[in-house]
């Protein structure tokens, strides 16, 4: 043994409904020896993302569900601290499966170097890392937009949306962004150079988008579902296109989310195409490298909201689930 110990959090139970903190055990386990051809990592930053919601449910979603008493899976980021793998040196920053835990033994597949001179190891998780590409593969392979277009995205504070609305922005767009609250509104024009934003807990839905876009909706980049995506559904123009991002609306228990009127479909031609961003996986290294050069061009700005240890991941959750973050929702574990 390493003589360290590793503190973890396992899916204790599948909730119903909402997650409470008594949903996780937390435990501590000691690290074992590296065998030929592993590396350990002691995992910095944890990201906490809507997804791993729904793998608590029992039901198979896209992803497979979290195994009950094993640590929940999640991505982080950290530094190999010893190697017995050809490929991977002490000192390596990488990005990868950590899961929620302080350390993690790997072979060489489930994490990647990654080059921190740029932008900071945990942009990563964030901006240039899995929520990113979404927003990126989003913005590029399916809305396509174009110059003059009006395009709407959703959850625009967050970690995917402020980044769809950037990318829309640069595509010399009208954007208008969709968020919870004056102050996270306020944040999207502001600090997100967004042109409008819509406070979708203010109510009058119908009559606050007829206002900010007046000429009708040409991209609509989808995070939530629900009443919203039904009110942006209202408005598209002819030949709209819409990115099924998340349906985070839902709360992702095992309810299904109806969608209300299909008919626009046919008489908008729209297409409306959802996409899991983990099967675009070739065009990660493309899509990570431009973002980093963005980030570090300041072209692309972006916030994080960090919560303190690994005991803070379920609040952490929780939290992302009801819209306390601004930004990118990450856990500062070492
Ligand atoms: N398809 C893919 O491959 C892929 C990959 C990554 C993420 N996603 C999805 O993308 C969406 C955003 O993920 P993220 O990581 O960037 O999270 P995020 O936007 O940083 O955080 C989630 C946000 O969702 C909003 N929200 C929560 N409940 C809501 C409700 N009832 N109605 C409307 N909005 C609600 C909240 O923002 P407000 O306070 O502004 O409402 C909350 O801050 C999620 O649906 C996620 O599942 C999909």
């Amino acid at each position: 043994m390493t003589g360290r110990t590793n503190r973890q959090i396992a899916l204790a139970r599948r909730p119903l409904g909402d997650i409470a903190a008594d949903d996780f055990r937390h435990r501590a386990v000691p690290v074992r020896d590296l065998q030929p051809g592993e590396f350990l990592v002691q995992n910095r930053w944890l990201s906490i993302d809507p997804y791993m919601r729904v793998r608590m449910n029992e039901a198979r979603s896209y992803a497979p569900p979290q195994p009950l008493d094993q640590v929940m899976g999640g991505t982080t980021a950290g530094d190999v601290i010893a190697s017995n793998h050809p490929c991977f040196a002490e000192g390596d920053r990488v990005v990868g499966l950590g899961g929620w835990q302080l350390y993690a033994i790997d072979s060489g597949a489930g994490f990647v170097r990654v080059e921190t001179s740029a932008v900071p190891l945990q942009a990563y998780l964030g901006v240039a890392g899995m929520p990113g590409m979404t927003a990126w593969y989003g913005i590029r392979h399916i809305i396509r937009p174009k110059s003059g277009e009006t395009i709407v995205v959703s959850a625009a504070s967050g970690a995917v949306g402020s980044v769809a609305g950037q990318l829309s922005k640069q595509a010399g767009c009208r954007v208008i962004g969709i968020a919870g609250g004056p102050e996270k509104c306020r944040h999207v024009v502001d600090d997100l150079g967004l042109d409008a934003c819509i406070d979708h807990k203010a109510g009058n839905l119908d009559i606050q988008l007829a206002a900010a876009a007046a000429d009708g909706i040409d991209g609509y980049f989808d995070n939530v579902g629900g009443a919203v995506l039904d009110a942006v559904m209202r408005r598209l123009n002819t030949f709209a296109r819409v990115a099924v991002c998340g349906q985070i609306s839902g709360g992702y228990d095992t309810t299904p989310l109806p969608l209300a009127d299909t008919s626009m479909l046919l008489t908008a031609r729209l297409v409306m195409q959802g996409f899991i961003i983990s099967d675009h996986r070739d065009l990660w290294p493309a899509a990570r490298a431009e973002l980093v050069r963005l980030v570090a061009e300041r072209r692309l700005v972006y916030r994080e909201t960090i919560a303190e240890g690994l005991d803070a991941a379920p609040t952490a959750l929780i939290n992302v689930l009801k819209g306390a973050n601004l930004g990118k929702q990450l856990v500062r574990l070492s």
